[in-house]
């Protein structure tokens, strides 16, 4: 294992620009506490918190976490309770920070199936944060890959109903523009914790040649040291687009 690195020891010039994070393993981090599994979410906040930092320190421009899928609504209910209680409770307790910070909160995912309270406390905080120009912090809440792009396929049928668009200008471009990513650039990396080797609905759309990186570390363990370690290895990678080795040194 190598050591710590530092955010200063990374090439600046090869920063990815979006990150994205599957944050994994915070019942598994409550159970080997002897712990009930909000208190693994809630563990989480800090690792949340302490990622949000690395990512400005390090230039990142967008940072898109994966805090509540479709399919996690088919938790149980006082789990998903509680979860919605923690991110109104993180949303109204980070703000101003994040406000100082100059960082901007956007959200991805169905946000009208949000309890009310929820919907409006981001509301509120996506509107104090509109105008900053630091790192943009991206919130899939209630999103999944698939349920983007079905909102896709819907509204381009709509669109097609209304003669807006024509069968023959439907290209990859045309349906990102559909997509309610809309806005956000690929992702260049795409992180997961908790040691489980899959993508689970997460951007499937925008992920076809992100680098995927995968730590055994528990989500309420991660901090900004462990973003550089990513961001380190990320670096070192040959990112070929499905050409050759030779036409990417040229
Ligand atoms: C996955 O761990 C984690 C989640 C489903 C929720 C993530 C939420 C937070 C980190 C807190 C709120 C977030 C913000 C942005 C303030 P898991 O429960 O699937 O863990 P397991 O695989 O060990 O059971």
């Amino acid at each position: 294992m190598s050591g710590k690195v530092h955010s200063k020891e990374l090439k600046s010039d090869k920063i990815p620009k979006h990150v994205a994070i599957i944050m994994d393993g915070n019942g598994r981090w409550a159970e080997q506490h002897g712990l009930d599994r909000i208190f693994g979410h809630r563990e989480g906040v800090e690792a949340v918190r302490s990622v949000v930092e690395g990512a400005g320190e390090m230039g990142i421009q967008y940072l898109t976490l994966y805090a509540f899928s479709t399919e996690n609504w088919n938790r149980p209910r006082e789990e998903v309770d509680a979860l919605m209680g923690l991110l109104v409770h993180a949303i109204v307790a980070e703000t101003e920070n994040l406000h100082k910070n100059n960082v901007s909160l956007r959200t991805i995912g169905d946000i009208a199936s949000l309890p009310e309270q929820v919907q409006q406390k981001l509301a509120g905080a996506i509107a104090k944060t509109a105008e900053n120009s630091g790192l943009r912090l991206v919130l899939a809440l209630s999103y999944s890959g698939r349920w983007e792009m079905v909102e896709a396929a819907k509204r381009m049928a709509d669109e097609l109903k209304n003669d807006k668009i024509d069968k023959s200008s439907i290209n990859e471009e045309l349906i990102g523009k559909y997509l309610p990513t809309f806005g956000l650039p690929d992702p260049e990396l795409l992180i997961r914790t908790g040691g489980e080797f899959r993508v689970s609905n997460f951007l499937l759309w925008q992920i076809a040649y992100t680098e995927l990186y995968f730590t055994q570390k528990l989500w309420p363990d991660y901090r900004k040291d462990d973003l550089f370690e990513a961001v380190n290895d990320f670096q070192k990678r040959e990112r070929r687009f499905g050409k050759t080795s030779e036409q990417i040194r040229i």
